[in-house]
């Protein structure tokens, strides 16, 4: 352990996501037990650092907690020290503030003298100023989205995979028996990872992912053999989804969060096209935040364990400022805020993408087979 660090601070921050707690208990065993360093848990993200709300978290703290959804220190993802809203003016715009130094504050009394993130994108760009004042912060990548650059996985991304799978596995037996087609909204923002996995993993005969622009016509023309066969079709859209021409589909707009747009309604928007265009009876499925519940997968549990060990590993080793991420199945660790601001996209030339293409897949671009670029793959 690097000689300055003693206390340790954690928390979680952004969308919870499963697996946070396999993070928190891997982080806090490793620290305690082979490093004799105290631990301690901050609530609800930088809100908690923002308003000193902290405790101890000890061996029993942590014990039992391996399978449990959520996160024990609850998480928030809208406070941003650096940009926080504290109010709203008489128009309704919000009142955005800097309370970084209400964070240093906590910090500085709790006598923390480093600070284990586990987030997003968002949550490492909190951390910047924290970091800037000199609190050395390691980094845990985390989204059920799986699009942070720099690893090849982010933990959580399994499991909603599974819950989406197993959600589009149902579809299929009432989409056969009414003779349907059944459109499935899934998670992800900007990213297809999980309609794309999730829809190759269920056998659906549609994958509609933001990487791909959709043209409807086509939508509606392989729905339309899809009936003349099985007389069933099932439409997996990750919610980032747009057609050709068009845009994506805002759910709500949040102006006091970082991350104001939320994504939803896209899945409604194709079930009542093709309902038009093809005649055929269409109904819509939002799994929405069911995603993001629950038990983690033992993948996930797996995959949290080591980034939580391996992030204890970066900071004894005397590393300032790491994210840990998986590389090539390696656990290696990169600049903390090499993910701030950017996205990791399915690249269309995906093997995946051209998998599902070869078996008839169709990703209502109208596209045939193409020729995957050789690349590493990590989804399972
Ligand atoms: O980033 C994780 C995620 O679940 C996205 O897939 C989704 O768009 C967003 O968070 C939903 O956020 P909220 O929990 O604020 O509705």
């Amino acid at each position: 352990m690097s000689p300055s660090t003693k206390r340790l601070g954690i928390l979680t921050g952004g969308g919870d996501c499963p697996g946070l707690n396999a993070v928190i208990r891997a982080v806090a065993k490793t620290a305690i037990l082979q490093y004799g360093i105290e631990v301690i848990g901050i609530e609800d993200g930088f809100q908690g650092l923002i308003e000193h709300r902290v405790r101890p978290l000890g061996v029993k703290d942590v014990s039992g907690i391996l399978t449990r959804g959520g996160t024990v220190l609850g998480t928030n993802n809208k406070a941003n020290p650096a940009r926080y809203c504290t109010g709203r003016l008489p128009n309704g715009d919000p009142i955005w503030e800097d309370v970084t130094d209400k964070c240093l504050a906590t910090l500085t009394e709790e006598r923390i003298d480093a600070l284990i993130v586990i987030g997003g994108d968002g949550t490492m760009a909190c951390a910047a100023p924290i970091a800037a004042a000199g609190f050395n912060v390691i980094g845990v990548p985390k989204t059920i989205d799986n699009d942070l650059v720099g690893t090849e996985i982010t933990f959580g991304f399994l499991t909603a995979v599974a819950t989406a799978t197993e959600a589009l596995d149902r579809l299929h037996s009432t989409a056969d028996s009414h003779h349907r087609a059944m459109v499935c909204e899934v998670m992800g923002r900007n990213a297809g990872w999980i309609a794309l996995t999730a829809g190759v993993a269920s056998g659906s005969d549609v994958i509609l992912i933001p990487e791909i622009p959709f043209d409807l016509r086509k939508v509606a023309e392989d729905i339309e053999r899809r009936m003349r066969g099985p007389g069933f079709a099932i439409i997996v859209v990750a919610e980032g989804a747009r057609p050709l021409h068009g845009q994506q589909v805002v759910g709500r707009f949040d102006p006091t969060s970082p991350d104001p747009i939320r994504f939803g309604g896209i899945g409604n928007l194709v079930a009542t096209e093709i309902q038009d265009l093809t005649g055929v009876e269409t109904r819509t499925t939002v799994l929405g935040h069911t995603q993001r519940g629950g038990t983690p997968i033992s993948p996930d549990r797996i995959l949290a364990t080591n980034f939580g060990f391996h992030a204890m590993s970066v900071l004894a080793s005397g590393k300032r400022n790491r994210l840990v991420v998986r590389e090539n199945n390696i656990f290696t660790d990169i600049d903390l805020f090499a993910t701030v601001g950017k996205q990791r996209l399915v690249p269309i030339d995906h093997p995946l993408i051209a998998a599902a293409r070869a078996i008839g897949t169709s990703f209502g671009d109208g596209a045939g087979s193409i020729v995957a670029k050789p690349m590493p793959t990590a989804l399972v």
